[in-house]
């Protein structure tokens, strides 16, 4: 384990304050990276984090800043690194070396880029929050989060004459859970994590059938 340059109070000081800046950031947003969304997965990578013994500090500042840069949002890794680099400066969070390169690793690494590994996390802060935030895509939360996210985006909710079509080229939010949640259970890094994906993927599978029982009726 990493040790941290600052005392316990530091610390805790130092993500409330990021905590602050990412809430008043991303409050409102409607289409599911809301700072709901955010601190949940923060409360479950810290869980995780105190579970396996991890750099907290690293994982909780990564988990409250993961969305904020993202490469949906059009960011390349060089100019997240400088940005979170500026950001923690700004919020005067003095991180040791390590700490800083693990933390950038991380935040580089954690999106999902339809299943391409090529950045795949290496480290276990990193595991960690991407953990916590494929999780968060999961369960009665993440079928909640496909469809605001499909209104979000003008998606219809389910076109049934898209059942033989292709996951990848379907419109409709309910494709959503073909091209992506549905996998998700066997993309955990942690054994901790699969055991909740499974729990979250059996609920989904439970929706679906019902939501295929009732569009049928
Ligand atoms: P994150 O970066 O937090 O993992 P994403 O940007 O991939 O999240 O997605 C935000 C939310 O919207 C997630 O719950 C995700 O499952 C959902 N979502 C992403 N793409 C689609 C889509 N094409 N249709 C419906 N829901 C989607
Ligand atoms: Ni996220």
């Amino acid at each position: 384990m990493q040790t941290s340059p600052l005392s316990t109070t530091e610390v805790n000081s130092a993500l409330e304050r990021i905590a602050a800046r990412v809430k008043a950031q991303c409050l409102m947003e409607a289409s599911g990276h809301d700072w709901l969304h955010v601190q949940r997965v923060y409360h479950i990578a810290m869980r995780l984090g105190h579970e396996m013994a991890a750099d907290c500090l690293v994982v909780g500042i990564g988990a409250l800043l993961h969305d904020v840069w993202d490469h949906k949002l059009g960011y390349s890794d060089s100019e997240r690194s400088q940005l979170a680099t500026d950001f923690l400066e700004g919020e005067q969070v003095v991180l040791s070396a390590d700490q800083h390169a693990n933390l950038l690793a991380l935040l580089n690494s954690i999106s999902y880029k339809k299943g391409n590994n090529a950045n795949a996390p290496s480290t276990l802060e990193a595991m960690l929050v991407q953990d916590a935030d494929r999780l968060d895509a999961l369960g009665a939360v993440g079928i909640a989060r496909t469809f605001a996210f499909g209104g979000a985006h003008g998606r219809v909710m389910y076109a049934p004459e898209l059942d033989t079509v292709s996951p990848e080229h379907r419109q409709d939010s309910i494709g959503h859970f073909y091209d992506k949640l549905l996998k998700l259970k066997d993309l955990m890094n942690t054994s901790a994590a699969k055991l909740e994906a499974e729990k979250r993927h059996a609920f989904m599978e439970a929706f679906l059938a019902q939501f295929y029982s009732e569009h049928g009726e």
